[in-house]
């Protein structure tokens, strides 16, 4: 532990939640800096990443889904089987699954793992990809068939004898009871930033995730989703935030790093643009909207927030970096749970040495930090004394960036 000077007033002991670290698992070494044309599961790459993860000190990870995805309910239980602690997150779009039947994996899966699964509800940013699937309903309707979708969850994990139901969007009679977990109802996760999402993901979800904007963008929308929650007399849900950090030794080194990234990216992006329809044009999704309109502003937000990540790949999924030394992506991630996120989500574009490179040189950064304050009731130095880009380095950046 360092004996760091105590900077900033005292924080109460209920400002700092526990949190938590989430990354994404990856299947095999393509990656956007160097796309490798694969068969999918390279199940030596997999078995090592997984490996890494759990090594590292993560606490979850990401199974995304999309209709040519590997299928993330069964790379869930497979990564439920690799490890021991590390609490899979299985991406769900409703309409790929009836809602008895993914309670049924779901339970399945926390049962496997003893406790540990969790579930991300997707309701499909694109109509173009949800079509793929035979999904055409307009998004407004995918958030409610989402909400309904939610309480049949919750409903066939807990009711202890038969139940039928009568919605909008599912009919069934006397099912039950159901497989239950292993031994509390499942955490229930929203992604999405329309209005939609707010209601939906306010009033029902346990965590609500987002993309890495500016810190008083971000400020505003959890107070929006705490203010849903509360009206609908729920407790308010846990918030995630996701980055994809680009670190090295110094910030000068990392603004390197980036700079020849965002080259290697857009590249790659332009390649998958030519092939995708729905990565063209403006992106349906609110969450990519942002993103874009965010990097329209600015390149650089707060301490490290970047923006060109975004702007080079239309701001296709997750996509704002934190640029910086392993002190400054510190903390600004620290920036991030003062305002309230208590889950973050770091994954970088060099996969596997990025799992490993965090964990050896971030995560204990945060961790150690959160520690002080929970034993002094203080700040600890880091946020003081590491400036980032309010400092002087931003400046270099912005020379060099011009030449
Ligand atoms: C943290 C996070 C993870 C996400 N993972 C996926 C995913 O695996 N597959 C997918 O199709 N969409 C994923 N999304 C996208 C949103 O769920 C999607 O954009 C949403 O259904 C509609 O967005 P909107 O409400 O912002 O318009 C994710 C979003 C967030 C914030």
């Amino acid at each position: 532990m360092t004996t760091a000077p105590d900077f900033g007033p005292a924080i109460p002991a209920t400002a700092s939640p526990e949190v938590e670290f989430i990354s994404l698992t990856h299947l095999n070494p393509s990656t956007e800096l160097n796309p490798i044309p694969s068969r999918g599961i390279e199940l030596q790459f997999f078995r090592r990443y997984v490996a890494a993860l759990e090594e590292g000190g993560y606490d979850y990870t990401l199974l995304p889904y999309g209709s040519n995805s590997a299928d993330s309910f069964v790379v869930a239980s497979a990564v439920g089987q690799l490890t021991e602690r590390i609490r899979p997150i299985v991406a769900l779009r409703p309409n790929t699954t009836h809602p008895l039947v993914a309670a049924q994996k779901l339970a399945t899966l926390d049962q496997l793992t003893e406790g540990r699964a969790v579930v991300h509800l997707i309701s499909g940013g694109s109509d173009v990809e949800q079509a793929r699937q035979g999904d055409y309903l307009p998004k407004n309707r995918r958030y409610a068939r989402t909400s309904e979708y939610i309480d049949i969850l919750r409903r066939a994990w807990t009711e202890p004898a038969p139940f039928s139901h009568d919605g909008e969007f599912y009919r069934f009679d006397d099912f039950g009871p159901g497989f239950a977990p292993y031994d509390k109802p499942i955490p229930i996760s929203i992604g999405g930033q329309s209005d939609e999402a707010f209601q939906v993901g306010g009033a029902k979800a346990d965590i609500f995730s987002f993309w890495g904007e500016p810190l008083d963008d971000l400020r505003s929308e959890i107070d929006r989703v705490n203010a849903i929650a509360s009206a609908a007399g729920r407790p308010a849900p846990r918030i995630w935030v996701t980055f994809r950090p680009i670190v090295a030794r110094t910030d000068e080194l990392a603004w390197e790093k980036a700079r020849d990234y965002v080259a290697r990216i857009a590249a790659t992006f332009e390649k998958v643009r030519a092939a995708r329809r729905d990565f063209a044009g403006t992106p349906q999704n609110v969450g990519s909207q942002r993103a874009l309109a965010f990097a329209s502003r600015s390149e650089l937000y707060d301490r490290a927030l970047w923006t060109r990540t975004a702007a080079v790949t239309n701001a296709a999924g997750a996509s704002t970096a934190l640029v910086g030394s392993p002190e400054t992506v510190a903390a600004a991630i620290l920036d991030y749970i003062d305002r309230g996120a208590s889950l973050v989500s770091i994954r970088g574009y060099d996969t596997l040495a990025d799992v490993v490179d965090y964990a050896r040189h971030v995560l204990p950064l945060v961790r150690e930090e959160l520690a002080h304050r929970r034993a002094t009731g203080r700040r600890g130095s880091l946020q003081a004394s590491h400036l980032g880009n309010y400092g002087t380095e931003y400046a270099t950046y912005a020379t060099a960036g011009q030449q």
